[in-house]
């Protein structure tokens, strides 16, 4: 059974759900979907559903326990056959932090109110004993403020940016990779036989991860980041070079968050209230301009939202069922205000603070920037 605002669990007559349990948890997805996190809401059932304990899931981010959207029990049945699924079945928001939470003032105007209380109340008023949330810096943001509120909390890192500090890896990331790879192999090919310039824009707002490790597997020509601003004059010479070299194609990675020496990221279209501004366009805005100084006929493409779904890679779905696990025995050693992090080979906990204190970014001495260089791939500088 589910509730809208109502709170009830009242659940399906399981054993998953009898009234015996030691501890009731709730999870939460927030921020952008990535690959893995049915993976990741699996595992944290099943190990706690091994330990006694009873489960909650929070429909959109917290916007179950807001009263604007369900609470739901879950019980094996719930995550049975859900590990190779893409996307929630929590679903998610990247608008709904109870921190600020949007509203419509009396004078049309966008505002925030503060509904953590509220939020914090609902949860006791259920019975949730501590908190698993998954998500980005976002997300662990608000679980700071909520474990600074005297929330029990744990968080599992999430984002197909790879940009959470203190964890080699997040789940989502190589999923994403493999679908950028995928489209750059299919480009080649293309732009080969066109002998044009493919400009290829990947996901990548603050870091450029993405781009970075698909364009040195795909063996594309330049890769534009973030973290190395770019000159077009330095671009526009590596399409000539190849072109006199007798290479008459040249394929361009661009983590979208990518901008010019002396220049700002592209926006592309209008954020909602409470969402961060939408950065993208940079592919476009690139191959008219290669296209007008060098004279080489470019085409671009934008792989958006296809980096965000399907199913889950090998890896990721691994990583995915090892935080899971790893954040209920966290729970069990209330380690709260703290996340799942892989800092290989291990699964470790690290405070939210840790995580928090920077966005990680390619690091331009990286040994794949290095290696890349050395290669022959331009970064545009
Ligand atoms: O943070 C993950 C991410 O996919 C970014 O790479 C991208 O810029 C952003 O989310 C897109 O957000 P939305 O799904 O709101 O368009």
């Amino acid at each position: 059974m589910r509730s809208r605002g109502k709170f009830s669990t009242c659940c399906a007559n399981t054993s998953d759900t009898n009234s015996a349990y030691t501890m009731r948890i709730a999870i939460s997805t927030g921020g952008g979907d990535a690959p893995g996190l049915n993976a990741v809401i699996r595992a944290v059932v099943l190990s706690a559903l091994d330990r006694g304990w009873n489960v909650l899931g929070i429909k959109r981010g917290y916007m179950g326990l807001l009263g604007e959207d369900d609470v739901v029990p879950l019980t094996r049945e719930s995550v049975r056959g859900i590990q190779h699924l893409g996307g929630t079945i929590l679903r998610t928001t990247n608008r709904g932090n109870p921190f600020s939470y949007p509203v419509l003032n009396a004078d049309g105007s966008m505002g925030e109110v503060d509904r953590s209380a509220e939020l914090i109340e609902n949860a006791r008023n259920l019975g949730i004993q501590a908190f698993i949330t998954i998500g980005g810096d976002g997300s662990l943001a608000i679980a700071q403020q909520l474990f600074e509120r005297g929330v029990r909390i744990v968080g599992v890192p999430k984002t197909i940016d790879n940009d959470v500090a203190g964890t080699v890896a997040t789940f989502g990331f190589d999923t994403a990779v493999s679908t950028a790879l995928e489209a750059i192999d299919k480009l080649h090919t293309t732009a080969e036989s066109h002998d044009r310039v493919m400009v290829l824009e990947v996901m990548g707002r603050n870091a450029g991860f993405i781009a970075l490790h698909a364009g040195v597997a795909g063996a594309v020509d330049v890769v534009l980041l973030p973290e190395i601003p770019y000159d077009i004059e330095r671009v526009c010479q590596v399409v000539r070079d190849r072109d006199h070299s007798g290479r008459k194609y040249t394929m361009i990675v661009v983590a979208e968050g990518a901008f010019p020496q002396g220049g700002t990221s592209s926006v592309a279209g209008v954020s909602l209230p409470g969402q961060a501004p939408r950065v993208g366009g940079i592919a476009g805005r690139l191959a008219n301009e290669i296209q007008a100084r060098t004279g080489k006929e470019s085409r671009s493409m934008v792989l958006g939202h296809l980096q965000r779904g399907g199913m889950p890679t090998g890896y990721d779905r691994l990583l995915a069922t090892r935080f899971g696990g790893a954040a209920v025995r966290a729970v069990a050693d209330a380690h709260w205000g703290h996340m799942v992090a892989l800092q290989t080979p291990r699964i470790v906990t690290i405070p939210f603070t840790e995580a928090l204190k920077e966005t990680k970014r390619v690091d331009p001495r990286h040994d794949i920037v290095l290696t890349a260089r050395a290669l022959g791939i331009s970064f545009g500088d």
